[in-house]
């Protein structure tokens, strides 16, 4: 299993391998690297720095060929330990430098063990658990032969209807962050070469989120304010926990595509931040720099990607077919493709990949959905859940309950459950709530009825039923939304109400007068104004993966308790979008006593522009949820906001304290949200950012002192020149979400 070329025996001798670890580790791998370089053709060199999938070489079985060629430095989509190792036997035996490859996979949420999408994860305001399912994901995809994965997404998101959302952490820079660094820990631990962990990777680089309407694919436009300020920090965030890897973008960001883009590859990743690590472009954007028309031909593209600092290239041949005539014609030289492939082989280095190149082959059957995994994917899951509305305190349902009527096209879904960016989770796997209902609850108290087939469905065939079911019950569980297809990669909607005649049947329904809960798994916020008023509660589980059902029924039941808090703004209707919280305030800020209501204009009124303010006639200016929003089946009270001081200097701190109460009945956890406010600066300065939270668990009748500390650096921004951290005045609020929250003011001084 372990063989090593004799080649690579003694290249490990020669420089060093063999030599206990020791602090100038990198130092005797740089000169590994030299080494193997100065032995490298240009063929090899181009070999390093391309990533295939198999199919495009042919298969599996034609790999090999350009495997022992050593055209391949890496592949996608290649997995199962068995195969791999057979591969990289040919790498490491039969090419003439024995260099392993590394093998990528699309590990985004959970491997076999699906985990909530990353939008859920978010949800769940705890990095610890996010962490723990990156874990798990890493141990799981390692063991069937993967060494990197393509996450995590760390595109801030404030548009619905990209169907990428449900990939991302939300609209907000600093939650982003928080999970962006806690994913990256997740994946790849403390030693890339522990064969538990992955090497991760910061995508997509950069500003992919903003797309123009949602579209995917969509050119971006994102002054350099906004980007520094709001795009960039994850990925920061990212390069500074050690993300191994980068991923350059689809998007043509202010015109020019962002695996060609030398501002943002060049002098922000690698000069202003001095990022170490490989970055690899987006699957064949470096050749999608022709159809974007910034280069005429390949050659173009892969000498604007090299300009710009990708160092491999996936699934398009750019660099493979054209780097010797660009180093002929002297449009880029030797020296900047060997700094690309001593970054490839770094991380090979890194992953261990030299010493051990093989997986054992007896690990995945042991791994894949370990007991323990599946109990973080619960617990991830549950933490995920937003109770949005609750009337009459229906839920949690009483456990005696006598019957329940589970209805609608995603209870017993286990496809949809999972979510989009799923390949290697099999649905056998999921439990759905429908299963785990009738396993709390015992088959004779549940009443079935599918209503509609799939979320899609427009017949109302099934609704007799569905009222049948809901009409011999106590109570009525829907469970609608959208299936797993629906959202990802090139999945945008115009349309963010429910699909089908979802709504229909939630009218239906609700006409029994039997109370009604509404369960939505979705990969992105959907407009339900409609549905909140049909419904008594509401709980917003996105695709809550592998254990969804357990954690739904659980969370039903009251075994658990919600906690999870918006990580995206609800907007009431889709011609709102974008609708975000940290939004800037205009001139004429929206409030209620100026807001023209539709309805109270008369006939052919006359025009003016004064007392005008910035919201629609239609829609108004709030949205249908603020951005931290999430119920709980317990109640919070915030009190005694105080301040450590009430000023501090451009490098100070001040302790923000309030004292939490659990009022109600059950053991709960709050997410404690921080805002401020800078009231004036140099560029005008969004209505609130979130700048530090804490998850607290309390019992009921406990009160805890929860402390954040605010730094001045965290009140830092670009401003058009310059990082700042300007004097002035600010506000902040603590509070339980973005519009609601005890206030205190302090000030910087410099
Ligand atoms: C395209 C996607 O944009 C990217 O996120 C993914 O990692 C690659 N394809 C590889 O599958």
């Amino acid at each position: 299993m372990k063989a090593i070329s004799l080649f690579l025996i003694g290249l490990l001798l020669l420089t060093g391998a063999c030599a206990p670890v020791s602090s100038d580790k990198k130092e005797q791998t740089d000169k590994r690297i030299k080494e193997l370089i100065s032995q490298m053709t240009l063929e090899e060199k181009l070999g390093q720095m391309s990533q295939f999938d198999p199919g495009q070489l042919g298969g599996p079985e034609n790999a090999k060929q350009a495997i022992k060629d050593g055209k391949v430095g890496s592949i996608l989509n290649l997995v199962g330990a068995e195969t791999i190792n057979e591969l990289q036997k040919v790498a490491v035996e039969e090419s003439r430098l024995g260099i392993p490859l590394v093998i990528a996979r699309d590990v985004i949420h959970g491997y076999r063990t699906i985990m909530p999408i990353p939008l859920g994860l978010a949800a769940s305001w705890n990095a610890e658990i996010a962490e723990k399912t990156m874990a798990v994901s890493a141990v799981e995809a390692a063991s069937e032969g993967i060494h990197w994965t393509f996450a995590p997404m760390i595109d801030v998101s404030r548009d619905p209807r990209w169907g990428r959302i449900a990939e991302s952490c939300g609209e907000d820079t600093y939650l982003t962050s928080v999970m962006a660094k806690a994913m990256v820990k997740g994946f790849q631990g403390d030693d890339l070469s522990d064969p538990k962990t992955i090497a991760a990777c910061a995508k997509h680089f950069v500003g992919y989120g903003a797309a123009e309407g949602g579209r995917d694919y969509n050119t971006t436009l994102i002054p350099e304010v906004q980007l520094r300020n709001d795009y960039l920090p994850p990925f920061k965030a990212a390069a500074d926990a050690g993300v191994a890897t980068f991923m350059s973008a689809f998007n043509d960001l202010n015109g020019v595509p962002t695996s060609g883009n030398e501002f943002t590859l060049k002098q922000i990743l690698r000069q202003e931040w001095g990022y170490q690590g490989m970055v690899v472009s987006d699957w064949a954007s470096i050749a999608e720099m022709i159809p974007h028309g910034y280069a005429a031909n390949k050659k173009e593209a892969a000498e604007r990607a090299l300009m710009a600092g990708v160092d491999m290239e996936m699934a398009s041949d750019c660099y493979a077919g054209n780097v010797k005539a660009l180093l002929d014609e002297g449009k880029i030289d030797m020296a900047t493709i060997d700094r690309y492939v001593a970054n490839i082989l770094r991380l090979k280095f890194d992953l261990g990949l030299f010493e051990n190149p093989y997986t054992d082959e007896t690990l995945a059957e042991k791994t894949l959905l370990a007991e323990k995994h599946k109990e973080i994917a619960q617990q991830a899951a549950s933490e995920s859940f937003v109770l949005l509305q609750n009337k009459n305190e229906l839920l949690p349902l009483s456990n005696d309950i006598s019957s329940v009527a589970v209805i609608g096209p995603l209870a017993d879904s286990p496809h949809d459950q999972m979510g989009t960016w799923v390949f290697d989770g099999n649905k056998e796997n999921s439990v759905t709530p429908l299963t785990a209902l009738k396993a709390k609850l015992g088959d004779a108290k549940i009443n079935f009825a599918k209503g509609l087939e799939i979320s899609r469905t427009k017949s109302t065939e099934g609704f007799v039923a569905a009222v049948e079911a809901a009409k011999k019950s106590d109570v009525a569980v829907l469970f609608l939304g959208e299936e797993s297809i629906l959202s990802g990669e090139a999945h945008s909607l115009a349309n963010l109400n429910l699909q089908g005649s979802q709504t229909e049947l939630l009218e239906a329904v609700q006409a029994t007068g039997k109370p009604v809960v509404v369960v939505i798994m979705a990969g992105r916020q959907l407009t339900i104004a409609r549905e909140l008023q049909l419904a008594d509660a509401v709980l917003y589980a996105w695709h809550p993966g592998t254990m969804g059902g357990p954690a739904i029924a659980d969370m039903l039941l009251g075994e658990t308790v919600p906690s999870g808090k918006l990580p995206v703004t609800f907007p009431k209707t889709v011609g709102q979008i974008p609708i975000y919280y940290n939004h800037k305030n205009t001139g004429r800020p929206a409030d209620y006593e100026q807001w023209t209501d539709i309805n109270k204009i008369p006939a052919e009124a006359t025009q003016h522009s004064l007392g005008n303010t910035s919201h629609y006639l239609d829609a108004g200016f709030e949205p249908l949820f603020p951005f931290g929003f999430g119920l709980s089946y317990s109640s919070f009270d915030y009190s005694n906001l105080e301040l450590s001081a009430n000023s501090m200097g451009t490098d100070g701190v001040i302790e923000v304290s309030i004292d939490l109460k659990n009022t109600g009945k059950y053991e709960a956890a709050e997410v404690v949200q921080l805002y401020i406010r800078d009231r004036f600066g140099s560029v005008t300065r969004p209505v609130k950012q979130l700048k530090g939270y804490q998850k607290v668990t309390l019992k009921p009748g406990e009160t805890k002192n929860v402390v954040i500390q605010l730094k001045a650096k965290d009140l830092e921004f670009f401003n058009g020149k310059d990082y700042v951290v300007e004097a002035g005045d600010f506000d902040v609020w603590v509070g339980t979400n973005s519009q609601e929250g005890l206030h205190a003011e302090f000030s910087v001084n410099e």
